[in-house]
Order: structure tokens, then sequence, then C-alpha cells
């Protein structure tokens, strides 16, 4: 079977995912090489994986150099995403890169440019949303005209309160909580509707943790959008769900509406006892997104071996950093901004 050998890019909470899946669950692909700036994690990837000295790389630049390598995963920092973009390309590996695309509008032009320049290549952004299950189901459902013409997408992401403590940590160096958290969200919002956002509206509010204030970002934010075609969205992103990670998605049209994960239950399981009957929620991203993850690389693999290009593009990455910017320069303003 002729397989994809892959180099991953950055080995921190995500890049862990990546390589295990490319490793140890997609026939048709290999973990070639690694790359990290952290030693500590390229003796996690020696030990857990099995791969050679030579094959651990401490700077990406040499990875590229590597001959025996088809392709990269780059599940970097978010800053160095477009760089290594640039450089991995224009050394003849297809691309495999971590959302956001960027993390300024000028980045994703660069990396757009480096996409068009080698259309031999495949270029696929994680987005990895679009591979779940449920959300592909709901996509397929609207092409479908089973709802009408969808008006109105309401997509809510609440990471748990259990994990307060990172964000604060992070929320000085994150660029905000918007950019950081609600780029699947515009993603998906202009994936049901077929449509740009063209203006939007956005609040922030904190009541739990003033770190997030003292830090210049929020613990809450909300933000209403105007969509070229008239639809309408409404994003509502937070930092302290009690019960798990809450990512919800409601897609209404003319004749009906979809939800997805309106319970973001953990499992089929529910607990009756002297509380009630309990179902429990979902943890975390890597849990409720595991297959999704999987998926996307498993079609970033087929890809490249066939020679086409994924559904997701470069430019889906620059239209939703760009949106993204404009919900936070509303968010700071207090201002309905033009996108
Ligand atoms: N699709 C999703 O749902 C999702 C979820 C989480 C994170 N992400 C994205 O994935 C990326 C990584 O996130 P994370 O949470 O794993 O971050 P992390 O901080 O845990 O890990 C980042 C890794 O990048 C490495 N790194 C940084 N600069 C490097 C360089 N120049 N060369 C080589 N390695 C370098 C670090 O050593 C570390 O291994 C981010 O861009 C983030 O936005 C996406």
């Amino acid at each position: 079977m002729e397989k994809l050998r892959i180099g991953v890019a950055g080995l921190g909470r995500l890049g862990k995912v990546h390589a295990a899946n490319i490793a140890y669950k997609i026939p048709n692909a290999e973990l070639a090489a690694v790359c990290s700036i952290v030693p500590a994690e390229l003796d996690y990837a020696k030990e857990t994986f099995g791969l050679g000295s030579e094959k651990l790389y401490a700077d990406y630049r040499d990875m590229l150099k590597d001959p025996d390598l088809d392709a990269v995963a780059i599940v970097t920092t978010s800053s160095e995403h477009c760089w290594q973009i640039e450089a991995a390309l224009d050394a003849g590996k297809h691309v495999f890169s971590e959302k956001p695309l960027g993390v300024d509008v000028d980045q994703c032009l660069l990396a757009e440019a480096a996409v068009a320049r080698h259309p031999e290549l495949t270029f696929m952004l994680g987005f990895m949303r679009r591979y779940d299950k449920s959300y592909a189901y709901a996509k397929e459902k609207i092409d479908a005209g089973e709802i009408g013409t969808p008006y109105l997408v309401k997509a809510t992401g609440i990471d748990p309160e259990a994990l307060v403590e990172g964000a604060i940590a992070y929320a000085a160096t994150s660029g905000g909580i918007i950019l950081d958290m609600a780029v699947h969200d515009i993603d998906l919002m202009r994936w049901f509707l077929g449509s740009e956002a063209t203006e939007v509206y956005a609040l922030g509010a904190t009541f739990k943790h003033p770190e997030f204030q003292a830090a210049g970002d929020d613990e809450t934010a909300v933000a209403v959008y105007k969509f070229e075609n008239g639809a309408l969205g409404f994003l509502h992103v937070g930092r302290t769900a009690p019960h798990g990670y809450h990512v919800e998605t409601e897609i209404v049209g003319t004749e009906g509406s979809i939800r997805i994960s309106a319970v973001p239950q953990k499992n089929l399981a529910q607990v009756f006892n002297k509380n009630g009957v309990c179902t429990e929620a979902v943890g975390s991203f890597p849990e409720r997104f595991d297959e999704a993850y999987l998926l996307e690389m498993e079609e970033f693999v087929n890809c490249a071996l066939e020679g086409r290009q994924p559904d997701v593009t470069v430019e889906d990455g620059t239209k939703s950093t760009v949106v993204g910017f404009a919900t936070t320069q509303a968010w700071k303003s207090g201002e309905v901004v033009k996108i």
C-alpha cells in the first residue's frame, strides 16, 4: 500500500493527537518524523512512536530538508503557521495546517500565495468540525433542502470551568476570546449559510473571573452577524461552563431547523439515582472531536495520495480570520463593524 510519509511539527496538546492518529490509526499514512522546540516533546516522540534520533528535529527548516517526507502536519503555535506553510510548500511537501490559518491577515495572504504557487500539492486547513459526523450530516440535510432556506446560525462554544485556570494564564497572549475560540463557529456559519458575513456587533462580559478583564480579555462574548444573502448569525463563546465542554450549533431555516449537540452528552449512559436522571457532559475538545481529528487527517492523506484538494480551502482560513478580527474590533469598540 502506498503510504504518505508525514512529519508532524508541534507536539503539544493537539500535536500529540495528530501524531498518534497518523502513527496508529491511518493505514495509508506513516509518522516519519517530528519537530518541536521543546526537547521533552522530542523524547516523548522517541519513546512513544519509536522514531530514530535522526527523525527528531529541533529545527523546522531542517525537517523540511528530509527527503523521506512527503508531507507535514503543522500543529505549532498559531503565529508560526503561515511561514511554516509557505516553507513546506516551497520545499515540495503537502501541507496540513491546524487552524487558525494565521494571526493576521497579511500572514494569511502569504500562505494563500504559496498555496496558489503550488497547485500540484495538497493543502488542508484543520477545520475539523466540518468532518465531525454530526456537522457533516447537518450540511447534507441542508444541501438536500430539508430545512428550506437556512437564515440563522446560532453557535455556542463554552470551555469547561474545570480548565479556566489555563485560559486565564493564556488570556493576555491569546488574541482575545473571539479570535481564540470563535474561528470554528465563524467557519461553520459561512459553510452552512453559503454566504459571507458583512457586518458584526459584539459585546463581552466578565462575572466570575476578573483576571480576564485584568488581562484585557473577557470571560464571555456574544456577537451578531449579518450575511451578504440577508441571513443572520449569533455567536456565544465563554470560559465557564460548569457542566463540561459545551459546543452547540443550531441552524434555522424556512422549513425547519437542525440542532447539533443541544445536550453535549458524554455518551449514551444515563445515571438514575437520588439526584434524578443524569447525563454527563463531554469534558474537553479532544474528547468531543476525537473522531473528527482522525477523519480530517484521513481526508488529507487521501487527497495527497490521490492528487486532490479537500473542500476546506486556504481562502476559508483567511475569510474566517478576517471575520474574527472584525468581531474583535466590534467587541473592543462597541460599534457595528462592516466587514
Ligand atoms: N482544531 C482544533 O480544534 C484545535 C484545538 C486546539 C488547538 N488548535 C490549534 O493547534 C495549534 C497547537 O495548539 P496546542 O494546543 O497543541 O498548543 P501547544 O502550546 O500545546 O503546542 C504547541 C507546540 O508547538 C511547538 N512549536 C512552537 N513553535 C515551534 C516552531 N517554530 N517549530 C517547531 N515547533 C514549534 C511547541 O514546541 C509545542 O509542541 C494552535 O495553532 C491551536 O490554535 C486547534
